[in-house]
């Protein structure tokens, strides 16, 4: 007899095909073939972060990582990378079961060649009514990303999208994230009809995770407030807001925003030069502090639950935690 947990989640793992419905949100430079692999490996579904990637790395990496696991795991694309036609073609080519799209949406056609493919398209919805044309545009799955979120996030909380949008889509499945720290929240987001969670932030203090040990360490001292979201100074400059310890490299990020505005409305810059200036500088500055260690000035991002990682585990025995806690709350 199934129990009540493998009900809540059944169309979760029969989506992913994994053992969990859990999965590891992509983590620009910390999701590769190691941290992935490890994830799909304890039962969960590990996401290779292309965002910051070659066409020629994001092969080697999805390779590398079917040399460590048969289990499925996915790719993540952010769609104003300027190779994205080639990264697509890499995620055909290499036959990836499922392919993740951040940082706005992809065209009809992307999401034609993908499907073509047989590849499982996920996006994320930031309200209901874009949630339904999304699915309208052919997305397999959705996920929903609260404010409290690592990285960049949307205006939204976890528990408003959550309550805005779990009750009426069932067409396709939902995953949840942002926020997500422990099994009661996993068991609370299915209970509300998620198919799954997806987590950032706790995977990054994992052993199998390749972030620099002052990056990990940087997590578990912080506390959830010191993790804050950037500002927008200027309509004429349109920041994602960003979610990252706050220090010297967001001080950086705010005089770098603030000269941009003034280069862009005095007309010396383009706006979406402007945008991807500012984009290219979280790349560099989340490696400064994620591989490098230099979590003074670098970008730190993480999101509120960084307050709750206390150690350095092991990721099987984080997601096992987060099963049998969510098991014990919903056999309740
Ligand atoms: C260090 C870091 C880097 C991230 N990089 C990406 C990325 O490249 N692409 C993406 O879609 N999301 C990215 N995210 C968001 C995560 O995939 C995930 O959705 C988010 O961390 C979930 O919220 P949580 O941090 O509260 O668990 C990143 C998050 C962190 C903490």
């Amino acid at each position: 007899m199934q129990s009540v947990l493998q009900n809540s989640w059944q169309q979760g793992v029969e989506f992913l095909q994994t053992k969990y419905p859990i999965l590891g949100g992509a983590m620009s430079w910390l999701s590769e073939h190691n941290l992935v692999s490890a994830i799909s490996e304890a039962g969960g579904f590990g996401v290779l972060a292309a965002g910051s990637m070659s066409a020629d790395l994001l092969r080697q990496e999805v390779r590398k990582t079917f040399e460590k696991t048969d289990k499925p795991f996915g790719v993540n694309l952010i769609t104003m990378h300027p190779d994205l036609a080639d990264l697509v073609n890499v995620v055909v080519e290499e036959k990836v079961s499922h392919c993740v799209f951040a940082g706005g949406f992809p065209d009809a056609a992307t999401v034609r060649v993908l499907k073509d493919a047989n590849i499982k398209v996920m996006l994320f919805a930031p309200s209901l009514a874009l949630g339904k044309r999304l699915i309208k545009r052919g997305a397999d799955a959705l996920i929903i990303e609260g404010h409290e979120a690592g990285g960049h996030v949307g205006p939204v909380a976890t528990t408003v999208l959550m309550q805005e949008i779990l009750p009426h889509i069932k067409d396709v499945p939902v995953f949840v994230a942002g926020g997500i720290s422990n099994g009661d929240l996993v068991a609370g987001a299915l209970e509300l009809g998620a198919a799954g969670c997806q987590i950032g932030t706790r995977f990054v203090c994992v052993d199998e995770c390749i972030a620099h040990d002052n990056f990990k360490k940087a997590f578990i001292r912080a506390q959830a407030r010191s993790a804050v979201v950037t500002a927008q100074f200027d309509p004429a400059l349109p920041v994602i807001p960003v979610r990252a310890l706050a220090n010297e490299g967001t001080v950086a990020f705010n005089t770098l925003q603030l000269s941009l505005v003034k280069q862009v409305k005095a007309g010396e810059k383009d706006r979406k030069d402007a945008l991807m200036e500012l984009e290219h500088f979280w790349v560099g500055a989340l490696r400064n502090a994620a591989i490098d260690g230099d979590v003074k000035n670098g970008s730190v991002m993480a999101g509120q639950c960084v307050g709750m990682v206390n150690k350095v585990q092991p990721v099987a025995e984080v997601i096992e935690e987060l099963v049998s806690v969510a098991r014990q709350r919903m056999e309740a």
